[in-house]
């Protein structure tokens, strides 16, 4: 245990002015049955507290139950979280329904200055949940930030969550690296990231296979660059659904690079809703690998969440400025390039450089197809590009 605290302290600062709280020194018993939150908790207000160079919340390597937990702050300096052991949610919606919580199991809110660390295990047991129709739960995240900056969090593994596995809600400066999130293929709702009104994102180096959106980008955001990320089972990364209250949607400069998308039902993702006005620009996607994927490139400007079909609007969100390039593999669906843009507002300044989609099923031809949607082909385009050029 020594070593690996040393291990991790190392490069932070100088070990002897680190100031450790352990939460069973607060009577946590990590016995994966006792209830340990209230010992969370009080090594957390002393964390919080704690006046020195950078504290550090200390979960060892053992099992805990908790019920679902918000730490909160401001506190008094930067804090490290070390998580070590496992952390048990609820065990089902019975149980959650008696805690009273329809939000999240692990929540960080007011905190500036963040850094969850250890190789350990966030375990969500949504199973329970995933029968349940939709409609009739709540959407329960197995780690929540909100209205934080200055986040960092790597080597940690999330699995199983009820519904989206991170949230992040108006936060800002945020850093996850080597995270490892999963959830089994079909498991609904159950997103890997979901990032919403938050700016500068940077996530790097993860496994995230969450049986739905591996990364996906809600509403005001801006600067999020996605790299070296292995997306699937599940549904791709998605800029998107957008605009389905009739808002006006602002997103931009959104990086995702050196992707593997394997096996999942879409790839490269920008989804609006008729109804949606504003604008998503200056996106990029690179250097990208497609095994078996269903939509490889996709944008679709006529998501609609209902059965019976959205009627047609005269508003759509400016699309502009999306670039596609060095992507290659292969795709389940015939139509691998597929840009389906509002008919009342046209994509334009699209590009298109070195992209090689082949079919999933040897001996089949896939297409292009495009709608309302302008831009520019480079280098080796295959299949053939569709775009108009601009008029
Ligand atoms: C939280 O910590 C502060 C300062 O260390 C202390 O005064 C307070 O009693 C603690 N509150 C709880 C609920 O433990
Ligand atoms: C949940 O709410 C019910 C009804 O308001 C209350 O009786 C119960 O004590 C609450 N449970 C917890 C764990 O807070
Ligand atoms: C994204 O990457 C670009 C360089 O390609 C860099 O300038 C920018 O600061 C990065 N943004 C974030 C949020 O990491
Ligand atoms: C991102 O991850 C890649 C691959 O693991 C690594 O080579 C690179 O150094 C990382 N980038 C940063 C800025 O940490
Ligand atoms: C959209 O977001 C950009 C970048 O955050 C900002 O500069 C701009 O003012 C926003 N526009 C609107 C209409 O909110
Ligand atoms: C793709 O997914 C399959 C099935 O989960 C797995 O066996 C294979 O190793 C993955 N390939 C890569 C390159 O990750
Ligand atoms: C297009 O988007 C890229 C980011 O992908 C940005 O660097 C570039 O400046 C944008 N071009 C225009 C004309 O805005
Ligand atoms: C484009 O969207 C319309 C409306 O949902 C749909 O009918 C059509 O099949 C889509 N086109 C392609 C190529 O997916
Ligand atoms: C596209 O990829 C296929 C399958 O890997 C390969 O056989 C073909 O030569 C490539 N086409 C081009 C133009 O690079």
């Amino acid at each position: 245990m020594i070593l690996v605290l040393v291990t991790i302290i190392c490069g932070i600062g100088e070990a002897a002015q680190v100031e450790y709280f352990n939460v069973m020194d607060y009577g946590a018993k990590g016995d994966a049955i006792t209830d340990d939150s209230v010992a969370f908790l009080k090594a957390w207000n002393d964390t919080c507290n704690s006046e020195t160079d950078e504290p550090t919340m200390v979960i060892p390597r053992r099992q805990f139950f908790l019920r679902p937990t918000t730490f909160r702050g401001p506190c008094k300096s930067k804090v490290h979280f070390a998580i070590l052991g496992v952390l048990f949610a609820p065990s089902g919606p019975k149980e959650w329904k008696e805690l009273n919580d329809t939000v999240k199991f692990i929540e960080f809110e007011y905190v500036n200055g963040l850094y969850i660390h250890g190789v350990g295990l966030i375990n969500g047991r949504g199973k329970g949940w995933w029968d349940i129709s939709c409609r009739y739960h709540p959407d329960l995240k197995a780690l929540r930030f909100h209205k934080s900056n200055d986040i960092h969090m790597s080597q940690i593994r999330i699995i199983d969550s009820p519904q989206t596995h991170i949230l992040l809600l108006g936060c800002n400066d945020v850093e996850f690296e080597g995270l490892f999130i999963k959830s089994p293929d079909g498991s609904p709702n159950t997103d890997g990231i979901h990032i919403q009104a938050t700016n500068n994102v940077f996530i790097n180096s993860s496994f995230i296979g969450s049986g739905d959106d591996c990364v996906s980008i809600g509403d005001g955001i801006s600067n999020v660059n996605i790299t070296y990320v292995t997306c699937g089972p599940g549904h791709g990364i998605s800029i998107g659904s957008l605009g389905g209250s009739g808002n006006v949607v602002n997103v931009s400069n959104i990086h995702v690079r050196h992707a593997i998308f394997n096996g999942t039902q879409n790839g490269a993702r920008i989804k609006t809703y008729q109804t949606g006005r504003g604008e998503v620009r200056d996106v990029e996607f690179s250097d990208i690998k497609f095994i078996d994927a269903g939509n490889p490139i996709i944008i679709d400007q006529y998501y609609c969440g209902n059965p019976n079909g959205c009627p047609p609007t005269n508003v759509g969100v400016q699309i502009s400025n999306v670039s596609y390039t060095d992507m290659y593999g292969t795709s389940k669906a015939d139509v691998a390039v597929n840009f389906n843009c509002s008919g009342n507002v046209a994509c334009t300044d699209i590009k298109l450089e070195n992209i090689n989609l082949t079919s999933s099923t040897i001996g089949k031809q896939v297409t292009s197809s495009c709608n309302n949607a302008y831009g520019e082909a480079k280098g080796t385009i295959e299949p053939k590009s569709c775009l108009n050029s601009k008029t």
